[in-house]
């Protein structure tokens, strides 16, 4: 028998050793090796969910704060991150689950939901409500704002309370590592 499935929210300092190191396991198998220490770093620092079948991890998603800059003003962001169900486990309904516990918070925490998606969860996203952002991306550096032309057309929104012009300039703020 198949053990039941749940899931859990909760920040990072309730998570104890074991379970983010389930969690970044689960991670770089999921991502094939490509998911850096700074990926990892990124999806710390706010609130995680995490889907357990019995013993073993399944799946996770964390939202962090972050403030993006979008016609004159600098909007309270719920950040995604670090969003992976385990290979095996896929199209099951899973990433739906993690993701409408996370979208809870940014309806309730957020003026809106942002996330860089990767090529493959595109669709996924779409299927949930969220709006692929159409105008020119930026990142506020310590060098001044710059252009992130790489990252155009992979960031989508979930619009909550701010008023937003899909085609406007929409600005992240700094971090090491990818900035969206
Ligand atoms: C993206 C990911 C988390 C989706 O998890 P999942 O548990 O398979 O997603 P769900 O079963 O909840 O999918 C819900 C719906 O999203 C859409 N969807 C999900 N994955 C899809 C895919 N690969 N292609 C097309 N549509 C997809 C479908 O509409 C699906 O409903 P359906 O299965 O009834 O058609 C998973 O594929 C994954 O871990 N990928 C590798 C890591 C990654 O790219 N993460 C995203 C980082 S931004």
């Amino acid at each position: 028998m198949t053990p039941m499935t749940e899931v859990r929210v909760a920040h990072t300092a309730d998570l104890d050793t074991a379970a983010l190191a389930a969690a970044r396991a689960l991670l770089d198998e999921a991502f094939e090796g490509e998911f850096t220490d700074h990926d990892w770093e990124h999806a710390l620092g706010g609130m995680h969910a995490l889907l357990w079948e019995g013993a073993d991890l399944i799946g996770h998603a964390s939202v962090v704060q972050r403030r993006l800059l979008h016609a004159g003003r600098a909007l309270r962001s719920g950040y995604v991150e670090a969003v992976a169900v385990r290979e095996t486990h896929r199209r099951r309904g899973h990433g739906a689950t993690l993701l409408t516990a996370l979208e809870r918070l940014i309806r309730g925490g957020y003026d809106l939901g942002a996330l860089a998606s990767s090529d493959e969860a595109l669709p996924f996203y779409a299927e949930r409500g969220w709006r692929l952002w159409q105008g020119p991306t930026f990142a506020l550096t310590p060098l001044g704002i710059a252009r992130t032309e790489e990252d155009d057309g992979g960031v989508y929104v979930l619009p909550v309370a701010a008023r937003l012009d899909l085609s406007g300039e929409l600005v992240c703020d700094w971090r090491d590592g990818d900035v969206w």
